[in-house]
């Protein structure tokens, strides 16, 4: 009976440290089942999710970054995106009747743009709210509605942990037909607080399992090279 009872606790701590182990061997699978252009960064592989938002918050919480976003790049940046964002209506993927969601707007001068060019119904999301433009929103897990969206837009793509996550949450709120734009680097290595490094569009077309490509083009945007367009089918 003496013997017994050790044994059992020795047993029992022996289980769980197994179970602990199965449990992070699944998360690194998920993270890095993905396709050979798309790889999650090794500082993040085996990272928490709670270190990964403490990480991209150190950025964005910056004062000093917040007073330059918000002050001296604010009407910059603002008119870029403007631009972007005619073409998207010449092309007829965006209108003025289009409720639209920009997906990691940190101050939200993506969402300005598309309320000065007529697109009032616009919000942004990001870990950082920046009221009345961007709302505080994990991309991850958006508090919104399936089917609310007619389109996103994004630029941070490089900052998902879960990119399947990332873009199974777009495809859920875009209305059927809605348009997903992403600006993506994929011949330069984007920041130092990107969670993932992406080498073609494959691994895209791959994720958005409900959606047809629109259109692949080069873009010069902040850093970012390639802009991708994507349709969510109607079914
Ligand atoms: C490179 S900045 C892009 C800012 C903005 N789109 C622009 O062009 O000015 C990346 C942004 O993604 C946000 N971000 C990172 N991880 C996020 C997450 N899991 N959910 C929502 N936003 C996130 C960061 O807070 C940061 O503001």
């Amino acid at each position: 009976m003496k013997i017994i009872k050790p044994f059992m606790i020795l047993l029992l701590i022996s289980l769980f440290l197994l179970l602990l182990l199965v449990h992070h061997r699944r998360q690194w699978q998920t993270r890095n089942s993905l396709s050979i252009d798309l790889k999650i960064r090794p500082g993040y592989a085996s990272t928490s999710y709670e270190a990964y938002i403490k990480r991209q918050l150190r950025k964005s919480l910056n004062p000093k970054l917040r007073k330059m976003w918000t002050s001296r790049d604010w009407e910059r940046k603002i008119l870029v995106f403007a631009r972007f964002f005619e073409e998207l209506k010449q092309q007829k993927l965006l209108s003025n009747s289009s409720k639209a969601l920009c997906i990691g707007a940190r101050v939200g001068q993506e969402v300005e743009a598309l309320r000065r060019i007529g697109v009032l119904d616009s919000l942004g999301i990001d870990l950082v709210p920046y009221p009345p433009l961007v709302l505080r929103a994990d991309f991850h897990n958006q508090p919104f509605r399936d089917q609310t969206f007619d389109l996103e837009f994004s630029n941070v793509f490089d900052h998902a942990l879960y990119p399947h996550r990332f873009v199974s949450e777009i495809e859920r709120t875009l209305k059927p037909r809605g348009i997903c734009i992403l600006h993506v680097s994929l011949y330069r290595r984007a920041d130092k607080y990107s969670a993932n490094d992406l080498y073609s569009v494959k691994p895209l077309v791959e994720l958005f399992k409900a959606s047809d490509l629109v259109h692949v083009r080069k873009v010069d945007a902040f850093g970012l090279d390639t802009e991708v367009a994507f349709r969510k089918r109607d079914v």
